[in-house]
């Protein structure tokens, strides 16, 4: 291998990318990724409605070739989501049920799945996006049906399902400090000042060409990292049909904003994990999402390496 992956590691870290079972089976994509990155998550199909689709049936067969790859190729691998408020199956989002059974599903659902990939996942994201941008709590139907305790509830079945494993809760526009962050903090030192299992705050890191201030940035993960936990980068890209100029500048100041948050990354020894949310431009999720072409991601369509790729490298030569 000759990419991201040695030089980062000779820093300690680990650099890595979302991905499908099906772009997998594409030679060049899965020898570039393999090359480049040593840490990857499945974009969807580890998620509730990909595994648990009917009550007590799972499936996983999709996340189980992502998985199989990524010990072929001695890569990591990230597991993507546990408990979230979106890619939920039909009998859950209709469901009509007790406090206890909503409590049961949820264990179920951990227990089976953190059982299935025992030993083979780095780190879950055990919840995902469970704050609002005001700092409430969102009223995700495992919230409404169990109340706030359903968060401290994911993580200890996730541990008592899978002790090797680090959990992690993870979130977007929780990069700086404000409300959202300040709740997530709130939150998570409550968990652990009662000795609940969790290891790490996953910071998306869905930005755009405007950036963010780097040095709250900075400040904000170090305040997590001072709880004792991991701080990475899980789902980065940024959006670039803000951007007022031409393509190049477009593409420098994606590079730039590259740059600024790997340069935090690279400095905090906190954050092991960066990861972007998929390998090259056209697979990026923000085209369907902004109803723009996005440019979000370090590979073009032709996998050439980006502006992105190259400001990213020479960090990692210095
Ligand atoms: O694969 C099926 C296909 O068989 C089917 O025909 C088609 C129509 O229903 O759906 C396809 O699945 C889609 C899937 O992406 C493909 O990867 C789902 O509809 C679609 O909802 C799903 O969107 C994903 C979204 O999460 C919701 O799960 C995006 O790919 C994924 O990028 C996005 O990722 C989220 C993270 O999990 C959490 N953080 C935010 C991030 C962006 O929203």
């Amino acid at each position: 291998t000759s990419g991201l992956r040695d030089a980062a590691a000779a820093k300690g870290k680990h650099i890595g990318v979302a991905t499908q079972s099906w772009y997998l089976t594409d030679s060049k994509y899965s020898s570039l990724l393999s090359n480049e990155f040593d840490i990857i998550t499945p974009e969807y199909q580890m998620k509730m409605s990909e595994i648990q689709d009917q009550r007590g049936v799972f499936d996983f067969t999709e996340a189980d070739k992502i998985v199989d790859f990524a010990k072929r190729k001695n890569i990591l691998v990230r597991g993507h989501a546990l408990i979230w408020h979106d890619a939920l199956p039909s009998w859950v989002v209709n469901g009509n049920f007790s406090k206890t059974e909503w409590i049961q599903i949820l264990k179920d659902h951990i227990t089976t799945t953190v059982s299935h990939f025992k030993g083979k996942i780095y780190a879950w994201d055990v919840v995902n996006e469970a704050f609002w941008t005001n700092g409430d709590y969102r009223p995700s139907i495992w919230y409404t049906n169990i109340g706030p305790q359903y968060i401290e509830m994911a993580f200890k079945f996730a541990h008592d399902a899978d002790p090797s494993a680090k959990l992690f809760y993870n979130d977007f526009d929780t990069e700086v400090t404000n409300a959202k962050s300040n709740a997530m903090y709130q939150m998570i030192k409550s968990l652990k000042s009662k000795g609940i299992p969790i290891d790490g705050v996953g910071f998306q890191t869905h930005l755009t060409t405007d950036g963010v201030n780097y040095n709250d940035m900075t400040n904000n993960f170090q305040r997590f990292a001072k709880l004792g936990l991991d701080t990475d980068i899980t789902e980065m890209d940024v959006i670039s049909h803000v951007f007022k100029g031409s393509f190049e500048a477009k593409m420098k100041a994606t590079a730039d904003v590259y740059s600024n948050v790997y340069k935090i990354a690279l400095s905090l020894p906190s954050c092991k994990v960066f990861m972007t949310w998929g390998l090259k431009d056209d697979h990026s999720w923000l085209n369907e999402d902004t109803g723009f072409q996005e440019y979000p991601l370090l590979f073009d369509n032709s996998y050439n390496k980006k502006p992105a790729y190259t400001a990213m490298e020479s960090l990692l030569k210095k």
